[in-house]
């Protein structure tokens, strides 16, 4: 099973004039169509979140259209740059349960869970008592079944970066972390946000962050070289459940 991972695409409206529209849509077309052109085919894509820069329907409207050439299914989990309603009404995959928009896909031989980590009002990540239930009880309803989660803001530091403290209560981190170690089917905790990359262990499991699509924004990806060169990340996911990740160059 072959996952293909976007994140931070931070689209805006396609009538926007903003300088950075245009290089970002670039960005995600591209990685689009590379993600079209492997073979073999992903399964499915992943996007953790800041899918588009100011939450309006028409940057929804415009990160839809340069997703629909797509051949697989998208499943999305929002970032703080999200609007829940909005988000809601561009990606049907994300069935909320409730009020926060977490959701499992039972439909692979591994299965994923969205976790819902933002709050209104703030750009830092929260994860509240009724969302660490919902976890619990998703996770412990498939035991048995390798688990790969998805989640906007990392629930831990970026050493030798400026993401520390991300969580607005600290306290929520700890809680995440423990709920999640009780449930060891849970092979991969994947992320976004920092628009970095990294791995780091994370309650008895991994966890990984990715660089953003959005060129502009992207960080500790420094050589001139890979100026012009977007870049996703691919999950490969054996039978076992180990999943081995790679980052993938858009060099079209
Ligand atoms: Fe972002």
């Amino acid at each position: 099973m072959l996952i293909a991972q976007l994140s931070d695409t931070h689209i805006l409206a396609e009538s926007s004039d903003r300088r950075e529209a245009g290089p970002r849509s670039d960005d995600l077309r591209r990685c689009v169509a590379d993600i079209n052109r492997l073979d073999p085919s992903p399964d499915l894509v992943i996007h953790t979140g800041d899918a588009v820069q100011t939450g309006s329907p028409a940057d929804y409207d415009h990160v839809r259209k340069l997703l629909a050439p797509l051949r697989v299914p998208v499943y999305a989990t929002p970032g703080n740059r999200d609007d829940r309603n909005n988000f809601r009404a561009a990606f049907a995959s994300a069935a909320s349960d409730g009020a926060f928009l977490h959701y499992a896909v039972e439909d692979f031989p591994v299965r994923l869970v969205a976790l819902d980590s933002i709050e209104p009002m703030t750009n830092k990540g929260t994860y509240c008592a009724d969302r660490l239930r919902w976890l619990d009880v998703c996770l412990s309803a498939a035991p048995d079944r390798p688990t790969i989660m998805f989640i906007h803001h990392p629930p831990f530091d970026l050493a030798g970066t400026d993401y520390v403290n991300g969580y607005r209560d600290p306290r929520d981190r700890v809680a995440l972390a423990a709920v999640v170690t009780r449930h060891r089917q849970v092979r991969r905790l994947l992320c976004g946000h920092c628009h970095w990359s990294s791995q780091t262990d994370w309650a008895g499991t991994q966890a990984t962050t990715m660089p953003s699509v959005a060129r502009d924004v992207r960080k500790g990806v420094d050589t001139p070289r890979l100026a012009d060169t977007p870049l996703y990340q691919l999950h490969a996911v054996s039978d076992d459940g180990t999943v081995t990740t790679q980052t993938r160059l858009v060099v079209d």
